[in-house]
């Protein structure tokens, strides 16, 4: 039986890869609702998602057009949550449990399996507070998928980019199916 899947779009660069993650997984049966941060529909639109998803997009904690909030509903539903992109930012907040719009809020709302593809400069991902909030979340049973080696956006060569989606999309069968 495959599991539903909330994907969790934040606002990196590699959003845009995000939206072929969606569609390899809907082509190949399974549910998925996205979830983006504000700042990831400045890389890619809800619409693309939606479109790709079949599903409406959740963006915004306080459009609910139910009793229940989008967050809870989301969560109940939700089996398998993957973030790819995961920011440092959101990476941040995930580790400490900080819930201040609809995606981190979603985090620690649904207790379902977690992965997360961090996307980051070298730099950014070198960053001793990043590394110390990675720790805290692999503690927590959160699994990580890369990053890898190579060339990011920003053009720096190092550890960051993301891993090619291809491989979240192995991982996430490995614990979805
Ligand atoms: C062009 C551009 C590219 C960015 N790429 C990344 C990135 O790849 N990874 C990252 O962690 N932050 C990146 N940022 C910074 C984040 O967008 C910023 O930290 C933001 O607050 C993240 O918000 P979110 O986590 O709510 O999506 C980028 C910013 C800009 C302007």
């Amino acid at each position: 039986m495959k599991k539903n899947i909330v994907l969790g779009v934040t606002g990196g660069i590699a959003a845009y890869k995000s939206a072929e993650l969606c569609s390899m997984l809907v082509k190949n049966g399974f549910e998925v609702k996205v979830i983006m941060s504000r700042n990831a529909t400045r890389f890619v639109t809800p619409l693309t998602f939606q479109t790709l998803s079949k599903n409406e997009v959740a963006v915004e904690l306080f459009d609910i057009d139910d009793w229940k909030p989008e967050h809870v509903n989301l969560a109940e539903w939700c089996e398998l949550f993957v973030v790819a992109p995961a920011t440092a930012n959101f990476i941040g907040k995930m580790a400490n449990g900080i819930a201040d719009d609809a995606i981190s809020t979603f985090a620690i709302t649904c207790d379902s399996i977690k992965l997360i593809a961090p996307a980051m400069n070298p730099k950014m991902w070198q960053n001793p507070a990043v590394q110390r909030n990675c720790e805290t979340l692999k503690n927590d049973s959160v699994i990580f998928i890369g990053p890898a080696s190579g060339h990011v956006a920003c053009g720096k060569d190092g550890v960051g980019r993301m891993s090619e989606v291809s491989e979240i999309y192995n991982e996430i069968v490995k614990y979805a199916e």
